[in-house]
């Protein structure tokens, strides 16, 4: 065991958009397991859009506390158990979920640490957003066969799942957006999308969307918020269903704090249509658990969908990572690999 651990601090909080000087990599004393804590040495960790938002002091209701500067980041991490209380339910090389992730050891309270079950074939894909895009498929846009679904950001974590799983719960065409004329290209030819629309340089999302869903659109899992939310309500046909997840419009732009989206919606639309737009509203318990997961692993066993991700190696990388994840450089979950 070495003496020392790494981890991953905010040095101070930037104006706009984050940048690795940001932050710093720091040596600290390898972490001691207090009573009812389990040692675990993390093996990935996800990089994920929301640190914005935590950097920027979180938003009002947000269940997860904003980030100061001298703080250690968080955020879902895999690692392996190094030691544990008898009665932690976990035992030394136990694979395990949780929440400290941003450095490589961590002493993690055992009731914070979910052992993995082997449900899925690859330990990294808990850190995939299997389960925000099933539920918000299901459960919130509650997906017809036949459906036509738009996923916005569907290049992202989310995105890059849920396009996949639409189109395996039987939609009968998928659109999905994305920043990169490359990643258009990708979520045609790889994800199974029928089509990509381009934001920033394609032309009015709008008008793009019109093109690629010429006969309106059922359902729409919103990554994005802004001109995305208003253009999906604009194509919406009568009895859309809309799945409000993230706002990455407000979230990753330089010109706001890292919270919302600010954006005017036709409400006459809404009601016209009688479009429901709901809000993300969590998986529902360990039966809807276990379903999403036993989903995502079946069809990852099958070859039905795939896991889009990209491995970067080390803490050190992890700092340029967040940096790539907010400039849209990756596809995909990015997880930083220890
Ligand atoms: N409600 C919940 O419980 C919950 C849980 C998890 C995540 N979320 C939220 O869901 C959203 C998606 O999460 P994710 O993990 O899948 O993120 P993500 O899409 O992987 O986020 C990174 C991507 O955001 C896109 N992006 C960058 N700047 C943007 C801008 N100004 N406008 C629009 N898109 C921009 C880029 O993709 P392109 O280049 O392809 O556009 C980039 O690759 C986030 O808002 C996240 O906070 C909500």
């Amino acid at each position: 065991m070495p003496g020392t651990s790494h981890e991953v601090r905010l040095v101070v909080r930037p104006e706009g958009l984050p940048e690795p000087d940001h932050f710093a990599v720091v040596e600290v004393p390898m972490p001691v397991p207090g009573d009812g804590e389990v040692l675990v040495r993390n093996r990935f960790f996800h990089v994920f859009p929301a640190l914005r938002t935590l950097i920027g002091g979180s938003v009002p209701g947000a269940p997860f506390p904003g980030l100061r500067p001298g703080d250690t980041l968080y955020g879902k991490a895999i690692g392996e158990v190094v030691s544990a209380p008898s009665d932690a339910g976990v035992r030394p090389g136990d694979l395990v979920e949780h929440w400290f992730g941003w450095r490589e050891y961590a002493a993690v309270p055992a009731g914070q640490c979910s052992p993995l079950d082997g449900t899925l074939p690859d330990p990294a894909a808990h850190l995939g957003q299997a389960a925000i895009a099933y539920t918000a498929l299901t459960r919130d846009a509650r997906l017809r066969p036949g459906d036509t679904v738009f996923v916005s950001g569907g290049a992202g974590g989310i995105g890059s799942l849920a396009g996949q799983f639409a189109r395996a719960l039987g939609a009968g065409r998928v659109i999905g957006s994305t920043g990169s004329p490359d990643k258009a290209k990708r979520l045609v030819a790889e994800l199974g999308y029928d089509a990509a629309i381009l934001r920033g340089t394609g032309g009015r999302i709008a008008d793009q969307l019109a093109e690629a869903a010429p006969d309106g659109i059922d359902v729409l899992v919103d990554n994005v918020g802004g001109e995305q939310l208003r253009a999906a309500i604009a194509a919406a046909r009568p009895g859309a269903r809309f799945a409000l997840v993230g706002a990455l419009a407000g979230q990753l732009s330089p010109d706001l704090a890292g919270g919302t989206a600010p954006v005017e919606i036709d409400t006459f639309q809404v009601i016209l249509k009688g479009i429901e737009i709901r809000g993300f509203g969590g998986s529902t318990g360990p039966a809807a658990n276990r379903e999403w997961a036993e989903r995502f692993g079946g069809w990852l066993r099958s070859g039905k969908v795939t896991f889009p991700h990209v491995r970067v190696a080390g803490i050190g990388n992890a700092p340029p990572a967040l940096h790539e994840m907010i400039g849209g450089r990756h596809l995909g979950t990015v997880i930083v690999e220890l």
